[in-house]
């Protein structure tokens, strides 16, 4: 079996975690690329063996299995398309990008009319499979809470004038729809356009802020109501330790979902 070719989008903390394990994976391996912007400061941390690209036609040549994006909502903006087009599957990570309506309908339509497949990273969530179980029950009601130390929303805390490092209690940022929240912090907010994707959609799913000085790490809750039951998750994830801003867990949440693209057997 010849080795799985796999492009990766950028080439930050998160790429590169992936790009390690899959260099150490067992037969049949990867043969990986990574398309960096031209002039990009991340050139000369790429290992040896994998190939740098500078752009659509050259991933076009590479011919990859599979394209990564873990680059940011711009990269979705500048790069998916193109590989929609190419009739490539794309896996992104920074989901938030598609809270702009206009734009994630003509992902869709490239991908319908190129043989392209979007497919979307669970990321630093989890519990997406009883979300998608639950979107269309009668009686849903949704709602996410990220809840993080001052230190993440320290410019935010200053113009509402609390003091990021005197803060003795947690402080709600935010209380609104996922649409809302999509439009005012759309760098941060790739786990609720997650679970909006996989749920009732950004106008349905609650959302609130929460900045807290007694948390140590990022802190996801997800409450589910309707009449099948209920859902209450929680998790707390742990930063990079070279991207403070990301969960360590999101590189492992898309080798998960690298290893289900190309298996025989898949857990939807
Ligand atoms: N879904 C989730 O739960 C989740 C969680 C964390 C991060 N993310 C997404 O993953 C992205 C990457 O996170 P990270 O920690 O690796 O960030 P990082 O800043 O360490 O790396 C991002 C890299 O992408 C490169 N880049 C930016 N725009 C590019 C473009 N248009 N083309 C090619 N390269 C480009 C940058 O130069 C940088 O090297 C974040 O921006 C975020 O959107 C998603």
């Amino acid at each position: 079996m010849s080795a799985r070719r796999v492009v990766l989008i950028g080439y930050g903390a998160i790429a590169a975690d992936i790009v390690a394990a899959l260099r150490a994976a067992r037969e049949p391996g990867y043969a990986l690329a990574v398309l960096l912007r031209p002039g990009s400061s991340s050139a000369g941390r790429v290992p040896e063996g994998v190939a740098a690209l500078s752009g659509l036609d050259e991933v076009a040549t590479f011919a990859p299995d599979l394209v990564i994006e873990a680059a940011g909502h711009g990269a979705v903006r500048e790069s998916v398309p193109g590989c929609l087009a190419l009739g490539l599957p794309v896996l992104i990570s920074s989901i938030g990008a598609l809270h702009d309506e206009t734009f994630f309908a003509a992902l869709v339509a490239t991908a319908r009319d190129g043989g392209g497949r979007l497919l979307l990273a669970s990321g630093a969530l989890g519990g997406l499979d009883y979300v998608r179980a639950v979107r269309h029950a009668k009686q849903l009601e949704l709602r996410y809470q990220s809840r993080k130390p001052p230190a993440a929303w320290s410019g935010e805390l200053r113009a509402l004038g609390h003091d990021p490092a005197a803060l003795s209690r947690p402080v709600t940022l935010f209380s609104g729809t996922a649409r809302e929240a999509a439009a005012l912090y759309p760098q941060n907010l790739n786990v609720a356009a997650a679970l909006a994707l996989a749920g009732p959609g950004f106008e349905a799913t609650g959302v609130d802020v929460v900045c807290d000085p007694a948390a140590t790490g990022n802190t996801h809750v997800v409450t589910v109501s309707s009449e099948f039951g209920t859902m209450a998750l929680e998790i707390a994830n742990q930063p990079s330790p070279t991207n403070p801003k990301s969960s360590w867990i999101v590189a492992q949440a898309i080798l998960a979902a690298v290893d289900q693209h190309f298996s025989p057997v898949v857990m939807m």
